[in-house]
């Protein structure tokens, strides 16, 4: 087989750059180790910036995002028994989407298949070649049957356990990573959200997010260890932890409870390869970097990426040379770094750490206070939040 890009994952950075080369006139083949309905069954974080539901709206691929997204104007921040709400709308003129990130995958999978473009599920053992030269390959297994894939250009989408990060030579990558010494406990609940807004909160118990998937639909998480038993949180246990967490002084819990269908455990890492490109191999989203979820930019970052890869093949393919190829780990890491110093500050902001020195304590609450009475400070939180401007 031969094709012009041959895309390992489909996650939201390989889907989404499928898509956005075929707008281009340019040919794609998706390899994905996993089967159809593990990808669109995995459950992963769910908020859109508003250039991300943009750029899923001109791509053609946001028709049910459009009829299903909750749109929101503002968050809310909670701590010391508080809620202050940041008008995210009325600071920057845009919004968030609420819209899971396995239904943007749904949503791409189902358009690719109705195209008829190449796709393949649970492809084994897949493997890069000769990622140096102007005539890379790919190799799997299909059903048994060895496969290979004649390309010019390989695009790693293959999230952070794939094979293509760890394709490049070790001493042409610089890794920058920070591990987080807590995790992010998720539920997902029949239960009608706290909120209709998000509620970001701050408890010296630890953090807790109160976020949905619907109207009838609650996602929501608590701070724990990063080797958190599950066995160790019954249902009231974690019911519990949200009403304290996400209490406000002198008023009854928020929180609705419900059958809990889905509890799992998140770990919180800030993770950068640089360069995201060695030879014609192009390394995308997850693939190149992680972010901690309490910011929201995984799927952001992804799309992100995949808006400067497409434009710099779709230019290399039309014959105008390789400058924006040569450009699009620079472009890409200048947005990756500003959000992850957001998400680490988010992060930082808003847990408990290993410290139970008080000091902690005092300096989140006083960063809290000055965010919540600054316009400055507001704007910028805001600013991030609903997603910087693109380079391209
Ligand atoms: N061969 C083929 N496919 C692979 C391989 C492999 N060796 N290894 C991994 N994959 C697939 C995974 O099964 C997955 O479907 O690559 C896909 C990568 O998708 P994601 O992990 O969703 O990564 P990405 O598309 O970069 O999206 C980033 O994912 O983890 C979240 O928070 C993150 O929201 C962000 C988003
Ligand atoms: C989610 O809806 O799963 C979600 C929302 C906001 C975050 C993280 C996760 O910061």
């Amino acid at each position: 087989m031969r094709t012009q890009v041959g895309i390992i994952g489909a996650g939201p950075a390989g889907l989404l750059l499928a898509r956005l080369l075929q707008a281009r006139g340019v040919d794609c083949v998706v390899l994905e180790a996993r089967d159809r309905a593990y990808v669109e069954g995995r459950i992963r974080a769910g908020l859109l910036e508003q250039g991300s539901v943009d750029t899923l709206t001109e791509a053609g691929v946001a028709e049910r995002l459009h009829r299903e997204g909750l749109a929101h104007d503002g968050l809310e921040l909670r701590f010391e028994g508080e809620n202050h709400r940041i008008d995210l709308a009325a600071i920057t003129g845009k919004r968030v989407t609420i819209y899971g990130q396995q239904e943007v995958v749904k949503d791409l999978i189902a358009q690719r298949l109705a195209d008829g473009l190449p796709l393949i599920f649970e492809a084994e053992g897949v493997a890069v070649h000769d990622i140096a030269s102007t005539r890379p390959s790919i190799t799997w297994r299909e059903n048994g049957t060895a496969r290979r894939l004649e390309c010019d250009i390989i695009a790693g989408c293959d999230g952070f356990h794939g094979i293509c990060r760890a394709a490049i030579p070790a001493a042409d990558l610089t890794i920058f990573d920070r591990i987080y010494p807590f995790a992010w406990l998720g539920i997902l609940a029949e239960a009608a959200p706290a909120s209709h807004e998000l509620i970001y909160a701050r408890h010296a118990d630890g953090f807790a997010l109160a976020t949905m998937r619907s109207e009838s639909l609650s996602r929501m998480y608590v701070q724990c260890a990063p080797d958190e038993d599950l066995a160790q949180w019954s249902d009231a246990r974690i019911w519990d932890a949200l009403h304290r967490r996400l209490a406000r002084t002198g008023l009854p819990s928020q929180v609705n409870e419900g059958r809990i269908i889905q509890k799992g455990v998140t770990a919180m890492r800030s993770f950068v390869a640089e360069p995201m490109r060695f030879g014609r191999l192009f390394l995308a989203g997850d693939a190149a970097h992680i972010v901690p979820p309490t910011g929201a930019k995984g799927m952001n970052l992804a799309i992100a990426d995949v808006r400067i890869l497409a434009a710099a093949l779709a230019a290399f393919f039309a014959g105008r040379g390789e400058a924006l190829m040569d450009d699009y780990s620079r472009l890409c890491l200048e947005r990756i770094w500003k959000v992850q110093r957001f998400s680490w500050w988010m992060t930082q902001m808003l847990h408990r750490g290993d410290m139970n020195d008080g000091f902690e304590h005092r300096v989140q609450v006083a960063e809290l206070r000055y965010l919540c009475g600054s316009d400055a400070a507001r704007a910028t939180l805001a600013e991030n939040y609903v997603g910087l401007p693109y380079a391209m």
